[in-house]
């Protein structure tokens, strides 16, 4: 490797003058890897599990709630008031989600990639603990509360590790190093999903052991803190050069060219922003740089919740039920949906850095239209064509498929690449916070919309996604390996179209 480090150098000393070098391709180094991957399994691996923890047991729950009840007030509990106490229970967690996205930029300036990831599972140990407890202690509210600093964790979370793995990877693998964060979330999912199975920890003696696990994630993060802090946040935020460097050296293994490529960049972006370091929360709004990329990233955001994603991940037994599947099959088509999300969100995360984000986001959006479209017209005629019932089935695995393929996970990697240190933290709080506000609006709704129109509630997201296609097509540019000054210029250009150039 000396030699190579040597060659290398004598090839770019006798470069011409003015030539534009291609920078050097980074590596996904072993150590790299290994922090990444502690970093994502203590955050979003959590936050898939626990926002999930809920969904395959929701029975053995509901009864709990109306046995509580029931001991309390010396009669059974009104269906209408544990529609209300469950849709509250629900809510409660992207509600949460909103909370804590809010302040998660904020965390990750304050405290650091880093340390703010590990800081949040504080929370985590208090939530769980409520959570644990509840049975024993024989509470409902205790659980809701636990809801809510879920949502609290998981918002934190769901902000700080996009920050982190858009700042350490190399910018050729910031795409599906940026997937890993998606990629734990549905792994999660799927996980807890299978642990609730009545066969194993869904049952009302175990569901305690259940809620308990959150606390492994959190362990692991703890015990195997090996991952060093952002580069990017040293050098930027901290003006800790020789911190950055230290990163650099451990995250490149030693790459001299690499480590003084991405040093010399760093310098030019703090150049940049020199007069202006760390942006106010009105910035957004007053300076152009930084006003159309948070509109693109907000859009993005919004279009990835109102595609109905959490209806089909959080009702889809119900749906299979209603579908006509009988016995056991609901849940395990559920457990079919999560593993089909997993394979495919590997697939993005393989071509994301071929493809670029635009095309997979279109591509996403079109076919998620079309699923929706086919999934409602399934519905509303399988009454009448009996094998309509599958085709329910292979619609929401259709819509899976591509909302995997792209709008699952760039939403939460794109926000990282449309802006600069000075501005990162803040936009990533603002995006956080939107998608779990939109989030929160389409679980408290979706229950009820289904009530009133039934199978035709999935046209109402169809029709969205028309417009969210046409958003992609027209509004959001290609961001693929390209540095910020490059992006910001995109903006620039005095047309509402972003066409991806190149
Ligand atoms: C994305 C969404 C999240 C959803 C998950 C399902 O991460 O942001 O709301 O639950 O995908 O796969």
């Amino acid at each position: 490797s000396e030699k190579i480090k040597q060659f290398e150098l004598e090839r770019i000393e006798t470069l011409p003058t003015g030539y534009e070098r291609e920078p050097k391709k980074g590596v996904l180094t072993k150590y790299l890897m290994l922090s990444l991957l502690v970093a994502a399994f203590g955050s979003a691996f959590q936050f898939g599990f626990s926002i999930a923890i809920f969904n395959t047991p929701s029975d053995v729950i509901q009864s709990f709630y109306r046995e509580v009840y029931s001991d309390r007030n010396g009669e059974s509990m009104p269906n209408s008031t544990l529609n209300t106490y469950w849709s509250i229970t629900n809510g409660l967690v992207p509600f949460g989600g909103m909370v804590g996205g809010m302040f998660s930029g904020f965390t990750g300036d304050l405290l650091g990639r880093k340390n703010g990831l590990l800081s949040v599972n504080a929370i985590v140990l208090i939530s769980t603990i409520l959570n644990v407890i509840s049975k024993y202690i024989q509470s409902y509210e205790t659980i809701m509360v636990s809801r809510f600093l879920t949502g609290i964790y998981c918002g934190l979370f769901s902000g700080l590790l996009p920050l982190y793995l858009s700042e350490c990877p190399p910018k050729n693998l910031r795409g599906s190093v940026g997937t890993l964060n998606q990629l734990s979330i549905v792994t999660g999912i799927l996980v807890v999903n299978i642990l609730g199975l009545p066969e194993l920890l869904g049952k009302a003696d175990r569901w305690p052991i259940l809620v308990g696990l959150s606390l492994v994630p959190a362990l692991v993060h703890i015990l195997l803190v090996i991952f060093p802090e952002s580069p990017k946040f040293l050098y930027m935020k901290k003006n800790d050069v020789s911190g950055a460097e230290k990163s650099l050296v451990k995250f490149r293994n030693h790459d001299r060219v690499l480590i003084d490529e991405e040093l010399e960049e760093l310098k030019e972006e703090k150049a940049k922003t020199a007069d202006n370091p760390h942006a106010a929360w009105s910035d957004f709004w007053t300076i152009e740089r930084l006003r159309k990329p948070l509109f693109v990233a907000l859009m993005i955001q919004v279009s990835q919740q109102f595609s109905g994603i959490n209806a089909v991940i959080f009702y889809s037994t119900g749906i299979f039920k209603n579908a006509g599947l009988e016995g056991e099959w609901p849940i395990y088509g559920t457990i079919i949906l999560g593993a089909v999300q997993i394979a495919m969100t590997f697939v993005c995360m393989a071509i994301v850095d071929r493809a670029g984000r635009r095309i997979l986001l279109l591509t996403g959006m079109i076919g998620m239209c079309i699923s929706s479209f086919m999934l409602a017209l399934t519905r509303i005629f399988s009454d009448k064509v009996e094998w309509l019932n599958y085709m329910t089935v292979v619609s929401a695995v259709f819509y899976i498929i591509f909302f995997s393929i792209g709008p699952g996970a760039i939403p939460w990697l794109i926000t990282g690449e449309l802006f600069g240190s000075d501005s990162r933290g803040k936009a990533t709080s603002i995006a956080v916070f939107v998608n779990w506000l939109s989030n929160f609006i389409v679980t408290v709704t979706f229950p009820f919309i289904e009530t009133a129109i039934g199978s035709y509630s999935f046209i109402v997201f169809g029709v969205l996604l028309i417009f969210f296609s046409l958003f992609m097509l027209f509004f959001v540019p290609e961001t693929k390996h390209k540095p910020i000054e490059e992006i910001n210029d995109m903006f620039k250009r005095k047309t509402i179209f972003f066409p991806s150039s190149k």
